[in-house]
């Protein structure tokens, strides 16, 4: 066994004001995460305990089996809009009668749980999640369907949200709707396209249309439940294959729906691990609060892999980049980690080779990231840095092995894409309170604008106002700063959420037993051609 040595000073100054500043950004994460537990507030929650209704997360905690986790995914979707943050959605990955499932549920108490354009990238990104890991879908319904004022940004995309559902079912991932209350209008496809349907009594509402616009468009006089009550669904149209008496007895049904699934993993599960040899909360002390300071990102994995044991890959070549071989609670892993932040043309050539390898042997690859990206400058493109570049882009693009990414520090420029961005499939991605990502550092951007708007006024033979431009570098400066955060950045869904790192090891343990749901083959061939 190769136990990697730690060089971590956990008694010095660097560590305690890394810690601090970690801890800082995690006070802030949690007041954000609040809001999304928070739901629509203390009047509608309270309003939807008085009709007797469970919210959204206690409809999962009874569902899933007891002392089992929830892997929430998402929860800051939203963050930044106008919308409330959670976006009206709870979806994650947990355990039924011993099936790991994709579960969704709408949460009523926001707008009647009605989806805006964020609800509606986050159930597509369950969706993706569901199919790719081939995770049965549980579907816990209350929802007042589009939020009417911004139709026009959900209507024509929402679609696809129907589409999934019946493209999981005919790929044999079985997909199961709760409908708690109203499901109408297009809403009424969420039962409509599901295999296995439970209605509560008395409480689900599924039409196409209400009364009001049945009046409207018939003349007829009708009410919700001959319309769309549970009763009569399940006993004259149909749809409802399993009539709940309440709340209680609907998950209790959707538990036995799972457990006659037959639905059975690809992998058997791995014998229990031995924990990492280091402390998972000296996590908290490792990344430097400016990311200008590099960190040996052995220290990370050191604390998140079995038994902190780790043979590096090619460690002398290339050595802005660790790569090397783990095991994450007993699944095999190749991780690539940045070091000193810059990739350069040997470390990009590393990153392929590594990549292929992995591929060979059906090894699950894990990212780390801590780039500013490619280097720049005369000698590296004369060295060919674009073409290395591209041949790790084209590597991880074209790699088939399931892909983890964890954003730990900085993950700028095409660096963020080599490392396996979110453009890049990673199965999942999560991201530090410590990451920063954007096309480039906050300085350097607003630099490159100035410079060129210098440029520009030098061309036209204008002078050029030296007191305008520190003011406008400096709003650029504020404005990359924001975007690149991690809320802001996971509020737009461009990550799976925003973790704690002591929560690391544990996090992607229950990524990697999800994705050992579904077989995968690593690439044998098929890369694009790789420029030498
Ligand atoms: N779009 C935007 N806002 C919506 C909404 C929707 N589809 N559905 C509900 N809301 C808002 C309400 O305006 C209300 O806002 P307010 O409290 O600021 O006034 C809040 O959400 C709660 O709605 P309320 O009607 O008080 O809740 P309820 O639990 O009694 O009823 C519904 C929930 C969903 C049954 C009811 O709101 C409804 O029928 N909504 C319209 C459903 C619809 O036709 N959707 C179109 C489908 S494509």
């Amino acid at each position: 066994m190769t136990v990697l040595a730690s060089a971590l000073d956990v008694g010095g100054a660097d560590f305690a004001a890394h810690r601090e500043a970690m801890l800082a950004k995690l006070d802030d994460l949690d007041a954000e995460h609040a809001k999304a537990l928070a739901g629509g507030g203390e009047k509608y929650v309270q309003r939807h305990r008085k009709r007797g209704k469970l919210l959204a997360r206690e409809r999962i905690e009874l569902l899933l089996d007891p002392d089992t986790p929830f892997l929430e995914l998402s929860p800051l979707a939203a963050w930044g809009s106008d919308y409330t943050v959670g976006a009206s959605l709870v979806t994650g990955i947990g355990v039924v009668e011993g099936v790991e499932c994709l579960i969704t549920a709408n949460d009523p108490t926001v707008r009647g749980g009605a989806s805006n354009p964020w609800s509606l990238k986050k159930a597509l990104r369950a969706n993706e999640i569901a199919y790719a890991n081939q995770l049965p879908c549980i579907s816990l319904v209350e929802s007042g369907g589009a939020d009417l004022p911004s139709q026009k940004e959900i209507f024509i995309p929402g679609g696809a949200i129907f589409r999934d559902i019946t493209r999981l079912s005919a790929a044999g991932i079985p997909t199961i709707a709760v409908v708690f209350g109203n499901s109408t209008a297009g809403g009424a496809y969420v039962p409509g396209m599901s295999d296995h349907v439970i209605m509560v009594k008395e409480r689900a509402k599924v039409f196409l249309g209400g009364p009001p616009l049945v009046k409207m468009a018939t003349g007829e006089e009708s009410d919700d439940e001959s319309l769309g009550g549970a009763e009569m669904h399940a006993r004259t149209s149909g749809l409802a294959d399993h009539f709940a008496v309440d709340e209680q007895d609907a998950i209790r049904q959707a538990r036995r729906v799972v457990a006659r699934l037959n639905h059975r993993k690809a992998y058997a599960d791995p014998q229990v691990a031995e924990p990492p040899k280091y402390d998972p909360e000296e996590l908290l002390g490792i990344v430097p609060g400016d990311l200008k300071i590099p960190f040996d990102p052995r220290e990370v994995i050191a604390r998140i892999v079995d038994v902190s044991d780790f043979d590096e890959f090619k460690p002398l070549y290339g050595a802005s980049l660790v790569t090397g071989w783990a095991s994450l609670h007993g699944y095999p892993v190749g991780i690539l980690a940045n070091a000193q932040g810059v990739l350069f043309s040997e470390e990009s050539q590393k990153a392929a080779q590594f990549i292929q390898l992995a591929n060979q042997r059906d090894i699950p690859l894990l990212f780390l990231h801590n780039t500013t990206g490619y280097m720049v400058g005369k000698e590296y493109e004369q060295g060919g840095i674009i073409k290395h570049g591209a041949m790790m882009i084209n590597a991880v693009s074209n790699s088939r092995v399931p892909h983890l990414s964890v954003l730990m520090g900085a993950s700028y420029g095409a660096g963020h894409y080599g490392m396996c961005g979110r453009a890049y499939d990673p199965r999942f991605l999560f991201a530090w309170p410590s990451a920063k990502s954007a096309v480039m550092g906050p300085q350097q951007l607003a630099g490159v604008l100035s410079i060129v708007a210098r440029q520009s006024a030098a061309a036209k033979g204008q002078p050029y106002d030296d007191d305008a431009d520190a003011a406008l570098r400096a709003m650029v400066e504020q404005q990359i700063e924001s975007e690149s955060l991690p809320m802001f950045l996971s509020g737009r869904l461009y990550d799976d959420g925003v973790i704690d790192p002591r929560d690391t090891r544990t996090v992607l343990g229950l990524c990697l037993s999800a994705i050992h749901t579904a077989p995968y083959e690593g690439a044998r061939g098929g890369f694009g051609i790789f420029r030498m």
